[in-house]
């Protein structure tokens, strides 16, 4: 399992608990443009010198609190779209977004609705960090924030969460 991504309708008291109480580090603050207001928070593990995923948990403002997805770590991205062609193949399964590169994180990415309308992402060639990256801060004005490549997500997908 890559990482977990939460929407919160109480963003800064959550990412609160997670770095005070695990000892997540931020890699990636995403503030709005115009008011200043932190929107979504890229965390990953304190591991020091180590190199860790640019993120384990990802934290977003949204309508309602709860579960937006799983991701799991693939081998690579001929498993990525392996993966994607065999799910299209069940012809049981919803997609959501991808195939596509996000751009904080650097992950290829593929996500799925389980039966459940649980969000699954496949991901690959995570950005590895260490104690020597600073927190970076970031506007959601950034152009590619959407992703390197591939298409944007869905309007659904910010905020979303599920119990
Ligand atoms: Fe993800």
């Amino acid at each position: 399992m890559a990482h977990a991504v939460l929407a919160t309708t109480e963003l800064e008291a959550t990412l609160a608990w997670y770095r005070e109480n695990l000892g997540l580090t931020c890699s990636d603050d995403v503030h709005d443009e115009e008011s200043g207001e932190l929107l979504m928070s890229f965390n990953r593990l304190d591991r020091g010198e180590d190199f860790v995923d640019h993120h384990v948990m990802f934290a977003m403002r949204g309508p309602v609190s709860g579960l937006n997805h799983f991701a799991f770590e693939v081998a690579d991205i001929d498993d990525v779209m392996t993966g994607h062609e065999y799910l299209i193949s069940k012809e049981k399964y919803d997609h959501v977004w991808g195939v596509g590169r996000h751009s904080l994180g650097d992950q290829v990415f593929d996500y799925w609705f389980d039966p459940y309308k649980r969000v699954h992402e496949h991901n690959t060639d995570n950005a590895v960090f260490n104690n020597q990256v600073p927190a970076n801060k970031v506007t959601n004005s950034q152009d590619d924030l959407g992703g390197q490549w591939g298409p944007p997500p869905p309007d659904f997908f910010l905020g979303y969460g599920i119990p």
